[in-house]
């Protein structure tokens, strides 16, 4: 990805996205983003209404498939067209690469007018940050690390949520022998990596997580840790139905909503759904974070704007950039999306419990050291690196691979992939 974005964009120079509007400029723009799902839809229609209210014409491009791997192939064949979007959902390392090849305008007025620096955590300045300026505005923390579970569903077998995995163990048998689905999930590559990671940094801690999925020490990932993250992954595969595979990750979602399951592991765009059904939190669904020692998987959704012609256009990036980050909209928007605001200042009140943990668990984390982005959600790791994390885990979990032979494929993969 590096080169091709490097190759792609080489000569462009960056633009500035200035505060200041052209005259008579008409704000517009072209928005490639992945949000399909109900409660993503509900999301970026806030965005939509929020930006055709300062007199915006949104022109939408949205590409379906969960985690954006769709997306991806999408923009680059629209860069490689010399066509690109004006705003971008990109994030992680994803943003460095865009920017590094000169493709990604300069937010630098916006930022300084709206003080982001005193507003945004560190953790999300490094991620929107190239070189000292930013070049995308993010919209939100998503935390990976969740289960979502159906407390009647629980009850049934006399459980609550696992607060370990050899509980989470114990109750998915129980589950079983009583005829319940215990995992509701989808058979996506990405859907199968989100469950991985959540066992790396359970099975191995928070330091494994570190040195083996963001550090990639070699000794981590060929180590019998490893090994043991991939006998649970066996186990994990054991409790879902047999009809998971290419199951989109909502559908998964809506199953634990109608008692057909009773937990998924996923990120709080699960919350979304539940919220755009009119589910209450702790009455017809329980969020609680997967067994682990206070890590928090972090995962931002952001917009980059790229560099396009024409006033109208870069008027348009101008006030996108401003509204995304404004208080008002980043409440509004993160209710709908089951996430919390990027800024810190956004008033609580209307913020549901499981926000409220993520809200806290993420300063604790920062705090502690135990802050950790998501390699599945291409925060720790881009490309094809993510990519190599992606295949091993997906291969494993959809065929009788031995633990061992997982590792050994990981650690040859993620060699090869640097
Ligand atoms: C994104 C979310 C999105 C989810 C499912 C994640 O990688 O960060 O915004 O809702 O994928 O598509």
């Amino acid at each position: 990805m590096k080169t091709f974005a490097r190759a792609l964009c080489g000569a462009v120079s960056m633009i500035a996205v200035t505060a200041a509007a052209p005259a008579l400029a008409e704000p517009k723009a072209e928005v490639l983003h992945y949000w399909t799902s109900g409660g993503e839809a509900k999301a970026v229609q806030a965005l939509q209404e929020a930006f055709a209210a300062r007199g915006g014409e949104w022109v939408d491009a949205p590409v379906a498939g969960g985690g954006g791997d769709a997306q991806a192939a999408v923009l680059r064949a629209r860069v490689l067209a010399g066509d690109p979007p004006a705003a971008v959902q990109i994030k992680g390392p994803n943003i460095q690469e865009w920017a590094e090849a000169g493709a990604l305008g300069d937010l630098t007025a916006v930022a300084t007018a709206q003080d982001w620096d005193k507003v945004l955590p560190e953790a999300i300045q490094n991620i929107v940050k190239y070189e000292g300026k930013y070049v995308a505005v993010p919209v939100n923390v998503h935390r990976v690390d969740w289960i979502w579970a159906n407390p009647e569903v629980l009850a049934k077998v006399g459980a609550e949520v696992p607060t370990t995995w050899e509980e989470f163990n114990e109750t998915a048998d129980k589950l079983q022998a009583a005829g319940i689905i215990p995992l509701a999930h989808g058979g996506q590559p990405w859907q199968d990596a989100t469950v991985f990671e959540t066992v790396v940094l359970g099975i191995g801690g928070t330091d494994f997580y570190r040195k083996a999925l963001v550090e990639l020490d070699m000794d981590a990932l060929g180590s019998d840790t490893m090994v043991a993250v991939f006998d649970q992954m066996r186990k994990m595969r054991g409790y879902v139905d047999p009809d998971f595979p290419g199951r989109d990750w909502n559908l998964a979602t809506a199953m634990v909503m109608r008692g057909e399951a009773a937990m998924q592991i996923m990120g709080d765009w699960a919350k979304g759904e539940f919220a755009a059904a009119g589910k209450v939190p702790g009455v017809d669904y329980v969020c609680a974070s997967t067994p682990s020692d206070n890590g928090y998987l972090l995962n931002s959704d952001s917009f980059a704007m790229f560099n396009v012609s024409g006033d109208d256009n870069v008027e348009g990036q101008a006030v996108l950039a401003e509204l995304i980050l404004g208080t008002e909209f980043q409440e509004t928007f993160n209710l709908f999306k089951g996430s919390i605001p990027a800024r810190t200042d956004v008033p609580r009140a209307e913020f549901d419990d499981c926000a409220i943990k993520s809200m806290d668990d993420m300063v604790a984390a920062a705090e502690g050291g135990t802050l950790l982005g998501s390699m599945a959600h291409e925060i720790a790791q881009a490309g094809a690196v993510r990519g190599a994390f992606i295949d091993v885990a997906t291969a494993h979990f959809n065929s009788d691979m031995s633990s061992q032979d997982a590792v050994d494929q990981l650690v040859k993969a993620i060699k090869l992939a640097q």
